[in-house]
């Protein structure tokens, strides 16, 4: 594969499947890179399934040369462990595109990638892993970019996909009205239930009031997001299917570690350099980071 064209993902779950998938169907499959071995990855969408075939390489010096576009799909909460990957797969030429959430995936990969080219992306479609690994991919795939010189080798990439990808001249606003949407979905974490629980009035009410908090701090990041956000986030929730979860949910009933900081901590955080007084992250922030992290 020549270093010029070449595409590899890291972290082959529900995200990374889809847009592997995605690639592999118009003939640009990606060479992809896991943590656990799998012979190939399923996609089931409502049209049928897309089987990308492996192997899903788990050990970063099988990589010999650098690529020319690295997409990353691991959760935030993984990046230190996948560290080894971006070292192999990435050089100077090396395009990085981060399939990830949150607003801070610039200042993350810095630490690992010094002097790499990040894109950030907001994804905006759900997908879920099922308990065989295959993935179900339970809206259209459509990413939304940044305007930089790097774009159109993301753009390249995903051209004729099923990944529908838009370019915004004023990203930061789409990504933290994506981050509040985000936040206020932190709040199933902590009832257990999916979107079908935001019909409920008194749910209804805390959303607002949280969402009004993470307004004011989404502005004074530069964020050009109305007064209208919090009523447009919480009826998109209570419009989508009953059951529709979300992937911070996913991992808290798997047990796993939850990416609570950069959904949820980032607007206490941000709230404390702007001097904005955030009263719910106050309380959310705590038991979701005690409910991922523990101890007990
Ligand atoms: N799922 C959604 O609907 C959705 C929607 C929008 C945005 N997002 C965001 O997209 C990002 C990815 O989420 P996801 O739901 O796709 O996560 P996921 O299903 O948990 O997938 C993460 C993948 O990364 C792999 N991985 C973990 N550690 C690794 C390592 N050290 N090296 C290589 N691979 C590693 C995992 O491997 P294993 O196979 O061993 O688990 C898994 O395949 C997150 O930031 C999430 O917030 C998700």
């Amino acid at each position: 594969m020549s270093a010029k064209s070449s595409i590899a993902l890291i972290g082959p779950g529900a995200i990374g499947t889809t847009v592997a998938a995605a690639l592999h169907e118009v003939g640009r499959t990606p060479v992809i890179c896991g943590r656990t071995a799998h012979a190939q990855l399923t996609l089931r969408t409502d049209d049928g399934q897309v089987v990308v075939p492996g192997p899903v390489l788990t050990n970063p010096s099988e990589v010999k040369q650098p690529f020319s576009l690295v997409f990353v799909a691991v959760k935030t909460t993984q990046m230190a462990a996948t560290a080894p990957w971006l070292s192999a797969l990435c050089d100077e030429n090396t395009v990085v595109c981060a399939l990830q959430n949150g607003v801070e995936q610039k200042t993350q990969f810095a630490e690992y990638l010094p002097g790499v080219a990040v894109l950030p992306s907001v994804v905006w479609f759900p997908a879920q892993r099922e308990p065989d690994y295959s993935v179900w991919l339970r809206a259209k795939p459509r990413l939304t970019l940044p305007e930089t010189p790097h774009t159109a080798v993301v753009l390249a990439a995903l051209e004729g996909t099923r990944c529908e990808v838009d370019v915004a001249a004023d990203f930061t606003t789409i990504a933290w009205r994506k981050l509040l949407q985000n936040a206020v979905a932190g709040l199933m974490v902590l009832s257990g239930r999916r979107a079908g629980m935001f019909t409920r009035p008194d749910i209804t009410a805390l959303a607002y009031a949280y969402l009004r908090e993470c307004l004011q701090v989404a502005r004074a990041e530069g964020a050009q997001l109305s007064d209208e956000v919090p009523a447009e986030i919480v009826a998109r929730f209570q419009n989508a299917p009953a059951d529709l979860g979300t992937s911070i949910l996913a991992d808290r009933v798997a047990g796993q570690t939850l990416e609570w900081d950069i959904r949820n901590g980032v607007i206490q955080r941000y709230g404390r350099v702007h001097g904005i007084p955030t009263p719910i992250s106050d309380v959310i922030v705590p038991l979701l980071a005690a409910g991922s992290d523990g101890p007990g």
